[in-house]
């Protein structure tokens, strides 16, 4: 059985003092190692000192949201792997389609980065997904393959064992437009079937696939009830415990 990741994207919000406080919220809602649901935060890079003292002792795991493929030297503004883990990253997030599109991020980078974090030891969470265009032009499958041969080239499967994936249809980013529960599904059953063609059988079925995009309270429990669907990552709704604690509750309550 796979083990839920409910895992936070705080994206570029929060500041010192609020993302600390976040994250002393949900240290005291995960406080000990679950069987069925491992929790994560990625907040942004400056926080990452401070929001991991405050996680330190619970079972809330700390990632970063994105990192450079070169060793230490001159990249002015960039972070290396062995910086992430020295502030006490297990995770990080790669290839978010924020910064494919804003930041012009290509599938070749990508897989230099995740191919950097891997050789780090850190677990990657890969993101793909559709533009909205793409899904209606009947794209979306060619897309997510496309992506996934970037982001997996090159890559043993020893090596992928470390990698989640994350569908995050762009469309349903930030927007409060939801894929419904049979697009989540369908997607996520067309990712593990290229896994399991990729590597093995026995691999893709040990693989997680999260979803994301405007992931709420209200919709958790049916995104997670779908068979190949192994928990989320959450933008907007993970920035308040209000919002995000009860995410991690479906996680919880489908679990048990
Ligand atoms: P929202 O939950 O705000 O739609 O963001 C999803 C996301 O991009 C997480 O990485």
């Amino acid at each position: 059985m796979r083990r839920f990741l409910i895992a936070g994207n705080w994206k570029m919000n929060t500041l010192r003092q609020s993302g600390v406080a976040l994250a002393g919220e949900l240290a005291a809602v995960a406080v000990h190692e679950e069987a069925g649901v491992e929790v994560l935060i990625c907040p942004p890079y400056p926080y990452l000192l401070p929001v991991g003292e405050r996680i330190g002792g619970s079972a809330v795991q700390l990632g970063a949201q994105d990192v450079y493929f070169e060793s230490p030297g001159a990249f002015t503004g960039e972070i290396a792997v062995e910086m992430l883990k020295d502030c006490g990253c297990r995770y990080v997030l790669i290839g978010h389609s924020e910064r494919r599109a804003i930041l012009g991020e290509t599938d070749a980078v990508i897989n230099r980065k995740v191919r950097a974090a891997l050789a780090g030891g850190l677990t990657v969470v890969l993101c793909v997904g559709e533009l909205l265009a793409e899904r209606q032009s009947g794209q979306t499958e060619e897309v997510l393959d496309r992506q996934m041969e970037g982001g997996f080239s090159g890559i043993s499967e020893a090596e992928a064992a470390s990698i989640v994936v994350a569908y995050e249809p762009v469309w349903a980013i930030g927007t409060g437009v939801t894929a419904t529960p049979e697009q989540a599904e369908s997607a996520h059953e067309h990712l593990r079937k290229w896994l399991a063609r990729r590597y093995s059988l026995a691999f893709s079925e040990k693989t997680r696939i999260l979803y994301g995009g405007s992931v709420k309270a209200d919709n958790a429990e049916t995104l997670l009830s779908q068979p190949n669907v192994d928990g989320a990552l959450v933008g907007g709704a993970s920035l308040k415990a209000a919002t995000f604690v009860p995410i991690i509750e479906a996680a919880r309550k489908l679990a048990n």
